[in-house]
This record gives structure tokens, C-alpha cells and sequence, in this order.
């Protein structure tokens, strides 16, 4: 036991908003100044899809989908260089689950509310002590209604594009800036408009627009907000 907090009680931090507004990228950063643990949400519907994809499940299979959520056995970890590492099972899935049609496939499965309810009990598991900052859409509206700071960061379409681009870029993967901003637009559309657990703000989320900041500039405000409670 540390501290006597138990694993329920830990202190929360909850990043939400848009894929390419830089919350992966914040999270981890504030998770590592803060010595908590870190959930990113939105790698567990990608593993969903691409479980489904792997396995033959249509992405329509509401009941199949919902199963492989409740028994996807995943586990985070990380490389000899501090590099994030994922893995399904016996499979490193690290890099096969970041590309563009494993996060349609994601969107998609997302859009269940299956798969959402299979996904919340492995979700509230990552919280423990010292603290979780945890990474999605709904992590302050719905999975950590509790959180003690919500941060919902955005940034304009257009800057969310140029950094999913460069991000692709230097995992070798080649698209056109132009296809990139159709589907982040697509994929924005689907997640805000989705009637379960839609992309947006809580209503005790502060609002934090990363356009032309940079990453120590944003993951500072973070961390001076949760200092300031
Ligand atoms: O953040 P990401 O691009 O890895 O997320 C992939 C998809 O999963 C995204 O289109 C929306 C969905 N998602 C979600 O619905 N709820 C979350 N908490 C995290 C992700």
C-alpha cells in the first residue's frame, strides 16, 4: 500500500478530446512529471478493431465485438528505450495499431455501446496510487466522472492534421495531407455525433486549446492546474 490511498480513491486527471489534438502526447508527459500511472483509452477500442479485423469479426457484430472487449487480454508496457509497447496476447501490436484503418475500425467499435459498457471495468482498473492520468473522449464525462482535473484539449482541424501527418510520417507510414484531414473530420463527425458517450467537454472540463503551443507550454498548464486544487 502506498500512502494508504486505495486504488479507488486515487486522484484522476482526465484528457479528453479530438485524435490529433496532442492528448497522447500530454498525458504521457504529465503521467511521467507526476509519477502516476497512465491509461490511454483510445488504444483499447484500436485493439478491439483490430482483434475483430484479426479474428474475422464484422464490424457490425454488435454481440462478438462486445466479447472480444470483455476478453481482450492486452498488456502495456515499454521497450529498453522508455518506447511504448503494446501487446495482444502473444503479439507486439505497437505499431499495427496506430494506423489510420485500425483507428476507423476503432471509431467504429467505439460507436457501440457494447463494447463501450465490455471496455469500463478494464479501463477504471488502470487507477491506482500515486494517480492515473487517463487519455480519450470520455474519460471526464462518463469513466472517471470523478476526476479531480478535466482538461478537454483541442486544437484547430488544420494543425491537427499537419501533426497526425508528421507523426505518421516517422513511422514510415506515407498519406496525403489532404486524405488526413477528410478522415480526422470524418472520424471527429462520428465521435461527436454518436449517441452513447459522445466527444465532448464535461461540464467541469476546462478548455484547453493547444494551437501553436508547445508541448511544455500545454503540459505545464496541466500540471499548474492540478497544483492549484
Ligand atoms: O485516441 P485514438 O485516436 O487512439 O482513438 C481511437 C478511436 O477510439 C477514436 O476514433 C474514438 C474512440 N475512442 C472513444 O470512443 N473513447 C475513448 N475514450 C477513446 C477513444
Amino acid at each position: 500500500m502506498s500512502g494508504g490511498t486505495a486504488a479507488g480513491d486515487a486522484p484522476v486527471i482526465a484528457i479528453d478530446g479530438p485524435s490529433g489534438s496532442g492528448k497522447g502526447t500530454i498525458a504521457r508527459r504529465v503521467a511521467r512529471e507526476l509519477g502516476w500511472a497512465l491509461l490511454d483509452s483510445g488504444a483499447l477500442y484500436r485493439l478491439v478493431a483490430l482483434a475483430a479485423q484479426q479474428r474475422g469479426v464484422a464490424l457490425d457484430d454488435t454481440g462478438a465485438l462486445a466479447e472480444l472487449a470483455a476478453s481482450l487480454d492486452v498488456r502495456f508496457g515499454s521497450d529498453a528505450h522508455g518506447e511504448e509497447q503494446i501487446w495482444l496476447e502473444e503479439e507486439d501490436v505497437t505499431a499495427s495499431i496506430r494506423t489510420e484503418e485500425c483507428g476507423a475500425g476503432a471509431s467504429a467499435v467505439a460507436a457501440l455501446e457494447p463494447v463501450r459498457s465490455a471496455l469500463l471495468a478494464l479501463q477504471r482498473g488502470f487507477r491506482r496510487a500515486p494517480g492515473l492520468v487517463a487519455d480519450g473522449r470520455d474519460m471526464g464525462t462518463h469513466v472517471f466522472r470523478d476526476a479531480s482535473l478535466k482538461v478537454f484539449l483541442t486544437a484547430s482541424p488544420k494543425e491537427r492534421a499537419r501533426r497526425r501527418h508528421k507523426q505518421l510520417k516517422e513511422k514510415g507510414i506515407d498519406v496525403s495531407l489532404a486524405a488526413l484531414s477528410r478522415d480526422i473530420e470524418e472520424r471527429d463527425r462520428r465521435d461527436s455525433e454518436r449517441s452513447v458517450a459522445p466527444l465532448r467537454p464535461a461540464e467541469d472540463a476546462r478548455i484547453l486549446d493547444s494551437s501553436g503551443k508547445s508541448i511544455e507550454n500545454v503540459t505545464q498548464t496541466v500540471l499548474d492546474w492540478m497544483s492549484e486544487l
